[in-house]
């Protein structure tokens, strides 16, 4: 099984970004904490983090015949962004949308999600645990999907 690991704007700057909200785990670290967990579940992973929108929505189509499924923190995207909506929309494949925060808990702009009706499911709010959670619910829902 292989899954893309997709983080958006500004979360290079994990550890130092807003960690009162985000947490303080760097994201080499939490990558390398679902690197160890895809190991353990026997699933390829390839991860990457972009801070432009184009170059979001080119790493999903490039990967749409590799990848059996997504896991994607759109960050600010989340909140403006049709054409990586379109992105996944496209490539029909099953996408869990994370988030560190809560976004439903802090302002009213974050509350809408662009990517929500496009994707299987929705993960906030543990902050890097939702990380591992979307990972174990990608692997899940492609599990099922396999059986049918
Ligand atoms: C975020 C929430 C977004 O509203 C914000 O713009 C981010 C990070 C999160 O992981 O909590 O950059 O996606």
């Amino acid at each position: 099984m292989r899954i893309l690991i997709i983080h958006g704007p500004n979360l290079n700057l994990l550890g130092r970004r807003e960690p009162g909200v985000y947490g303080v785990q760097t994201l080499p670290q939490i990558d390398a904490q679902l690197q160890e967990l895809a190991e353990k579940m026997n699933v390829e992973l390839k991860i990457a983090q972009f801070n432009s929108e184009g170059e979001i929505i080119s790493f999903i189509g490039d990967n749409a015949d590799w990848a059996d499924g997504i896991v994607i923190n759109p960050a600010a995207y989340t909140h403006t962004s049709v054409a990586i909506r379109d992105a996944i929309a496209a490539v029909e494949l099953p996408t869990v949308e994370v988030h560190l925060s809560n976004v439903f808990g802090r302002e009213e702009f974050r509350h809408f999600s662009y990517i929500s009706p496009v994707a299987t499911g929705v993960i906030c709010g543990f902050g890097a645990g939702s990380y591992v959670l979307a990972l174990e619910a990608i692997v899940r829902t492609i599990n099922m999907s396999d059986r049918n």
